[in-house]
């Protein structure tokens, strides 16, 4: 083809999602499998979601609310903060798009974790700007680090908390310290899609941070904790002055009206957001539990989702998980040849997940179901 795309583009490599479940089992001949790769919730979508849903559809051929004004207000009641202060997004993914575009130019650097999300580092190509990583230092964020790596062509700074795909969090006095090393001029992305899961007490929490003159984005998503992460919407909590930026680069009907209902309803439902925390927790402990009798080496997480240390080929293992019928993520790709990540399921999927992981790696130890 003639036409070529901007140079940058080409530095760009398509994010490789989790495949479907119906593509898996397609391809590995095997049914009933299931799926502990993507930090899904376990017990599906919020109720009161779907059933606002169900409402919303006669208004289809309407344009949605551009601005998502109910939503915007019932989060900015529930979370504290002003109307004018939040960002609705398809997805949170889109949000942090939003924030590239406005803040960052060809020849500008963003730094982030290595590994981290893998969006980040595509969005920030996408607008011709260059990430910098900074490795972990034993699966930990290393902010020292990234506050060392800051030059004048940095305008961006990713820290996700609870870290994905390790689990790990940050502390307050942590974070304070690397705001007190940075320049002021540059945009620092937190990134809290798993934060409803953390229970430490020494967990950051950024909503606290939220002031219009500090340069910080805080991103959440309805994705994780109130299971839509299908119907794709998430939001950005920042100082007023920011989201009008972000409100200039956003597609007018970013959030469709099907999803917007449906977030509405989810922040409702805290019989399904009690009911999801504690099944992550009973099932953490019951899959930690499980995997110490087994011998086998896991991380401690904040999140619905922990790193194991299968001391062999990761690839491997997930190839012979995936011929049980049991999806989990390699980390292969993320720099961890020995490590999988695990996404916390219900009780009967954990069993599954254990059962097969014994005969994989041939330990003896029974499940205590
Ligand atoms: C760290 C992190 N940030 C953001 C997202 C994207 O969330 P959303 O579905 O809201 O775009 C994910 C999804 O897996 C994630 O792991």
């Amino acid at each position: 083809m003639k036409i070529k795309p901007a140079g940058h583009i080409l530095s760009i490599t398509p994010y490789p999602p989790g495949k479907p479940v119906e593509e898996v089992e397609r391809e590995y001949g095997i049914k009933d499998s299931v799926k502990l790769a993507s930090n899904e919730n376990p017990l599906g979508p919020s109720p009161k979601a779907v059933a606002a849903i169900i409402k919303a559809v006669a208004g289809l051929h309407h344009y949605p609310d551009s601005g998502g004004y109910y939503l915007t207000a019932k989060l900015a009641a529930k979370l504290g903060v002003r109307a004018d202060q939040i960002v609705l997004g398809n997805g949170s993914d889109d949000v942090i798009g939003m924030l590239t575009r406005v803040y960052l130019k060809p020849g500008d650097t963003a730094i982030m974790t290595d590994p981290s999300f893998l969006m980040y580092d595509i969005f920030v190509r996408t607008v011709g700007a260059e990430p910098v990583k900074i490795p972990l230092n034993e699966l930990a964020i290393d902010l020292p680090a990234m506050a060392a790596a800051v030059t004048e062509k940095t305008r961006m700074v990713f820290i996700t908390n609870p870290n994905n795909p390790t689990g790990g969090h940050i502390t307050p006095a942590q974070f304070e310290a690397f705001m007190a090393s940075l320049p002021p001029h540059i945009v620092v992305v937190l990134d809290e899609a798993y934060i409803e899961f953390a229970n430490s007490p020494d967990c950051l929490d950024g909503l606290k941070l939220i002031s219009d003159d500090w340069p910080i984005a805080v991103m959440r998503t309805f994705s994780k904790v109130y299971g839509l992460a299908g119907i794709r919407i998430g939001y950005g909590i920042m100082p007023a002055e920011m989201a009008g930026m972000l409100h200039r680069v956003r597609q007018p009907f970013n959030t469709n009206s099907l999803a917007q209902a449906a977030a509405t309803a989810a922040l409702d439902d805290e019989e399904f957001l009690r009911e999801t925390k504690r099944l992550i927790q009973t099932e953490l402990q019951f899959l930690q539990d499980s995997l110490t009798r087994m011998g086998v080496c896991w991380f401690p997480t904040q999140a619905n989702f922990f790193l194991i240390d299968v001391k062999q080929s990761a690839r491997s293992v997930f190839e012979a998980l995936l011929q049980q019928g049991v999806i989990v993520r390699s980390m292969v790709s993320y720099g961890y040849p020995e490590y999988i990540r695990v996404t916390v399921g219900t009780r009967a999927e954990n069993i599954r997940f254990l059962k097969a992981l014994e005969r994989v790696l041939d330990l003896r130890e029974t499940i205590h179901a």
